[in-house]
C-alpha cells in the first residue's frame, strides 16, 4: 500500500511540476522579449553569449542561480515575475540541453520577484568569477 501512495504522489508530484511550464507560452515570450538578442535557438552572437547547451552550467551554484535572474535582460524584461520565471525555467528544460548537472528545482514567481529586484550592474567580470568558481567546485569533486 506504501509503495502505491508513493507511486501516486510520484505522478502527481510529476503533473504539478511539468504544469509550471506551458511551453508554448514561454516560447511564445521568449520570442518576444528575448531571442532578438539571444536568437531563436538561444546561440547568441556578438556581445551575447550562447545559451545553448551552456546556461545550465551556471546551477551548479546558488550564485550561479540567482545570476540566470540578476542578468539585465531578465531582471529588466517586461516580463511579470511568473512570466518571467516560466521562461527561465523552459529555457533550462529547453536549451539548455545536456549542461545542465544538476537537479533542477524550477523557478518560482516568489523567488524571481526576490532576485530581480537586485539586478546586476557589471555583468563581465561578475559572470567570468561564477564560472571560475564553478569550474574549481567541480574539479575538486
Ligand atoms: C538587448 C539584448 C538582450 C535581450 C533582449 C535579452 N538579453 Fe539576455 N543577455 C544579453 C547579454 C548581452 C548577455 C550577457 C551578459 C550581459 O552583458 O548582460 C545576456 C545574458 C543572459 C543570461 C546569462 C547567460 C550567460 O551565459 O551569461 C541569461 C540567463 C539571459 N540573458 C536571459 C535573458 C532572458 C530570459 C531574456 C528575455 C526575458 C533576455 N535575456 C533578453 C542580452 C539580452
Amino acid at each position: 500500500m506504501r509503495t502505491v501512495i508513493a507511486f501516486i504522489c510520484l505522478l502527481l508530484c510529476a503533473a504539478v511540476a511539468a504544469g509550471d511550464i506551458n511551453p508554448q507560452r514561454a516560447q511564445f515570450n521568449y520570442q518576444m522579449s528575448c531571442q532578438g538578442c539571444h536568437a531563436p535557438d538561444g546561440s547568441g552572437a556578438g556581445a551575447v553569449p550562447r545559451m545553448r547547451d551552456h546556461v545550465g552550467v551556471f546551477l551548479a551554484t546558488a550564485a550561479g542561480r540567482e545570476y540566470l535572474v540578476r542578468v539585465p535582460g531578465s531582471a529588466v524584461s517586461a516580463l511579470s515575475d511568473a512570466d518571467l520565471a516560466e521562461v527561465l525555467n523552459w529555457i533550462v528544460l529547453e536549451i539548455a540541453g545536456s549542461s545542465v548537472q544538476v537537479a533542477f528545482e524550477p523557478y518560482s514567481a516568489q523567488e524571481v520577484a526576490r532576485l530581480r529586484q537586485h539586478p546586476l550592474n557589471e555583468v563581465a567580470r561578475y559572470r567570468a568569477q561564477l564560472l571560475a568558481e564553478i569550474a574549481s567546485t567541480q574539479s575538486r569533486e
